[in-house]
């Protein structure tokens, strides 16, 4: 037996070896053969065939030749995959690529059309792969290249945009999905209608748009393209060509996921892994022309549309319903004959390019005044903003897609009636005058010591402040020497929480116990002190830990570090200064506190962090236990998701004995989860349904009790959406009555969510996007665990993490194997 198994292995081993032969090219004579592999010279690329996990599918593909899992770069037959693995990739005798099936029938073809003698396909250093002429020392001589078809990644050297003579549109189009490579909904193109500008788009939609060049990055991207002496991005705009592209000195790709994330991988040769450079969060902002004409977007504020000075909503009923798509017009319109100005619009996302006029050259006094000699002209612009600015860009047409950009340098100049401008100039001057005044007169009394105070903490802080490097809606990963977990002491510890006082302790959370802590640099700390015996290692721990801490999003709770010392683990957290979500919403006074706007964006938070734990971030995490004491909240509401992670730590599917763990809470669990141990990224979906039922209802899932029925809320919830009165399910301490189509969106989604079939279930990215959209929602289907009490409980003692409610477990049922 043992002899035949073995046999069996090396006559694997020995087809797998002799299958396999590295060519430096293809010509008409060495066709390329499933199995064998086209290399670089360089040995960084190589072109084969392949297929993905659970699919037979092959297809003709990039990839790099020492990066595993294997990551592909370019396909040839996106979306003609072969069946088996007789493909043959070869040169016709007119000197076309083509890939050919066993059948012999051409599946993909370069379509060439220069022939030459010699024709011969090789990959360059650079990933590019190449049909020349194998005669011609000259390289640059290429008769076809794969960048000239890119599939949904940029190489540095690629180009997205247009080639002006040959009429090569250079454009990413996104996979179907992680499995499937054929043509997905997304595409990152350059539109070169009026001045050039980048659209992300869905189908022919405009999802968003990050815009314009102007110098330094687009300009609705201020933040992604911080200077990186790794990096450097090029914008090109000739008589020949248009395009953009990126330069890298490390080993770096720009793809285009299958949900439509624009996203910056470079590899890490230690970690032997890919980093998200930076990506973009998508917030409501970004969604193309989402506050209409002449407003503009900022979701930091209370009304996240806001009409530019000088105009108003055109139909204030829609904008107080928050529906903001019809956008402003002027308080005073504007006849050709009228005298007019122009306001300056500090910090801007220039306004949609596609109808603009533009000139490189002349400068923004000339700008002005040719804008102000066509009175179509509606608002002017400098083209590119380094070096004090230059060129001029002016405007036709309704401005449209703006947002505040708060550190942006780019200013635009928006056309009004004179007396309208007139009306906001003394305006200002009344407001600074006013604020000067007051200010002071309180800076002098108040302000000065305190800001002494506060300036020398944040110097004091200055070095942990660092570590922090999210800003805006974007969040940057990787940077090596501020990502490192910092180790603290024992000692260190033991001090900052007064030795583990009680009167410092905040909680118990899933994992242990919670304590408050300051360092001896002033910052507050929350220190979770592990109980579990963790079955991992020291260093496992230790590599699991600094992946965890690798995690960035302003919704997660940051990890600052860990102490280990003998047996005893503890993980060191941001302290959160208003505890958790449950501590809030289900409390008659403190939910008051939580008005509609508060409670919006915290599920728009939540959600967004566990689409950056499921899709977004390196490590694809389940948190298998998201309930409302898990969601903390900063000193401005901000919700953060904590715990993450550790369930990998404590798995479920680590097996100890005979026994299997189940990690979740009661109330939060889905049926898949809690009666099979089944989790996925569909049972995180589940439990933040039950989020959003809870915090649109202020009530709790688990405990719920009615009159009427014996249902829990998501029965209960489930019940009213039927019978279609969802609106008696909001709580009753909220005035919504100017958001209530909102109010009742958030029931439709949480609904959806909590459906009993996990298929069933959207996945978080959809999740965000009908939360941020206006697009019709699908009708949910009944809930899972609806009658709560016919569920099997198991109450033990009180705990959460950080927060004083009760009645939440974190339970761990051991089951029989
Ligand atoms: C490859 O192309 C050459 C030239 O057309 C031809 O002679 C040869 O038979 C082809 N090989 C395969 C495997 O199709
Ligand atoms: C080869 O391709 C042709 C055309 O797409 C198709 O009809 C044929 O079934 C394919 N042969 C095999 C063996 O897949
Ligand atoms: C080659 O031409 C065929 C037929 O016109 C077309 O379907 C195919 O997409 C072309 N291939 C490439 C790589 O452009
Ligand atoms: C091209 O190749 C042919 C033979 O394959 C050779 O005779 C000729 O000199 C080559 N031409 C050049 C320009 O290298
Ligand atoms: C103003 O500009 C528009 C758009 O470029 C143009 O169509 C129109 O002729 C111009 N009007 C005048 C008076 O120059």
């Amino acid at each position: 037996m043992g002899g035949f198994g073995l046999f069996l292995l090396y006559s694997i081993l020995f087809s797998i070896l002799r299958s396999s032969t590295a060519l430096d090219s293809v010509k008409p004579s060495e066709p390329l053969r499933d199995g064998d592999f086209l290399v670089s010279a360089d040995q960084t690329f190589e072109l084969g065939f392949f297929n993905l996990p659970d699919s037979k599918s092959r297809y003709l593909g990039l990839r790099y030749k020492n990066i595993f899992p294997q990551t592909i770069v370019w396909v040839a037959n996106r979306d003609h995959p072969l069946s088996n693995t007789l493909g043959v990739l070869n040169i016709t005798s007119k000197g076309n690529l083509v890939l050919v099936n066993s059948t012999n029938d051409i599946i993909w073809s370069s379509n060439t059309t220069r022939t030459v003698k010699d024709p011969v396909a090789q990959i360059l250093k650079s990933g590019n792969f190449v049909l020349r002429d194998g005669n011609d020392s000259n390289l640059d001589n290429i008769l076809w290249q794969s960048f000239d078809h890119p599939v949904d990644t940029l190489l540095p050297g690629m180009k997205i945009g247009s080639n002006l003579v040959t009429g090569l549109n250079w454009f990413l189009s996104s996979w179907k999905g992680t499995e499937d490579p054929a043509p997905g909904e997304f595409s990152l193109q350059l539109d070169l209608n009026g001045y050039p500008q980048m659209l992300l788009k869905k189908g022919n939609k405009i999802q968003f748009r990050p815009g314009s060049w102007n110098g330094l990055s687009f300009t609705g991207n201020a933040e992604v393209l911080r200077p990186n002496p790794s990096f450097t991005y090029e914008f090109v705009l000739n008589k020949d060509e248009i395009y953009y592209t990126i330069h890298s000195l490390v080993v770096s790709r720009f793809t285009l996921n299958p949900s439509g994330t624009p996203q910056l991988f470079t590899w890490n040769d230690q970690t032997r892994e890919w980093t998200i450079f930076n990506a973009a969060i998508f917030d409501q902002c970004e969604n193309y022309a989402f506050c209409g004409a002449y407003s503009n977007c900022n979701t930091k504020k209370s009304s996240v549309c806001e009409c530019l000075d000088g105009f108003t909503p055109k139909s204030p009923n829609d904008w107080n319903l928050q529906v903001w798509s019809g956008g402003c017009v002027p308080k005073t319109p504007l006849k050709c004959s009228d005298k007019s100005g122009f306001l300056k619009i500090k910090g801007s996302k220039l306004p949609d390019t596609s109808s603009c006029w533009f000139d490189r050259k002349i400068d923004l006094k000339e700008c002005e005044r040719l804008c102000s000699l066509n009175c179509s002209c509606t608002a002017y612009a400098n083209l590119d903003i380094r070096n004090r600015g230059s060129g001029c860009l002016l405007w036709f047409d309704e401005l449209i897609d703006m947002r505040e950009i708060t550190e942006g340098r780019q200013d635009l100049y928006v056309r009004l009636a004179a007396s309208e401008l007139d009306k906001i100039t003394r305006k200002r001057m009344r407001q600074s005058l006013k604020a000067g005044i007051i200010a002071g007169s309180v800076i002098l009394g108040i302000i000065m010591p305190l800001f002494f105070y506060i300036w020398r903490r944040n110097l004091r802080k200055h070095g942990m402040a660092n570590r922090s490097f999210e800003r805006n809606d974007y969040i940057t990963e990787g940077r090596k020497e501020d990502m490192e977990l910092q180790f603290f002491n024992l000692n260190t510890i033991s001090e900052a929480t007064n030795s583990f006082s009680s009167s410092n302790k905040l909680g118990e959370g899933g994992f242990g116990l919670v304590y408050k802590g300051i360092l001896v640099d002033g910052q507050e700390i929350a220190v979770k002190r592990l109980s579990r015996s963790s079955s991992q290692g020291m260093n496992e721990f230790k590599n699991e830990v600094t992946l965890i801490a690798k995690l960035q999003h302003r919704n997660l709770v940051k990890l600052l570090g860990c102490c280990i010392h003998g047996d005893e683990k503890m993980l060191i957290y941001e302290y959160m200064p208003n505890k958790s979500l449950d501590y809030f919403i289900f409390d008659q006074t403190r939910s008051k506190l939580l008005d509609w706007n508060k409670r919006v964006h915290i599920i728009g938070g939540i959600a967004r962090g566990l689409l950056y734990l499921h899709q977004d971030s390196r490590l694809r995490i389940i948190h298998r236990d998201l309930k409302g004491s898990n969601i903390l909240l900063d000193g401005d509401m901000n919700p953060k998701i904590s715990d993450f992670g550790l369930a990998r730590t404590f798995g479920a599917n680590q097996t100890e004995g005979n026994t299997r763990r189940v990690v979740g809470t009661y109330g939060y669990m889905s049926p898949e989860y809690a009666v099979d141990g089944l989790f996925s990224v569909k049972s995180d979906v589940f439990s933040f349904g039950v989020l959003i039922l809870e915090i649109v209802s202020g009530k709790k899932n688990r405990g719920f009790c009615h009159p009427d029925h014996d249902l829990n809320l998501l029965g209960h919830a489930w019940t009213l959406w039927i019978k279609r009165k969802p609106h008696e399910l909001i709580d009753e301490c909220l005035t919504v009555s100017s958001t209530l189509s909102e109010a009742v969106r958030c029931i439709n989604v949480g609904l959806l969510c909590v459906q009993k079939r996990p298929e069933d279930r959207p996945n978080m990215s959809s999740v965000v996007v009908m939360l941020s959209s206006g697009n019709p929602l699908p009708q949910p289907k009944q809930p899972g665990f609806f009658m709560e009490r016919t569920a099997a409980e198991v109450d033990t003692s009180s705990n959460t993490h950080q927060s004083s409610s009760t009645n939440e477990v974190t339970v761990t049922i051991l089951e029989p194997r």
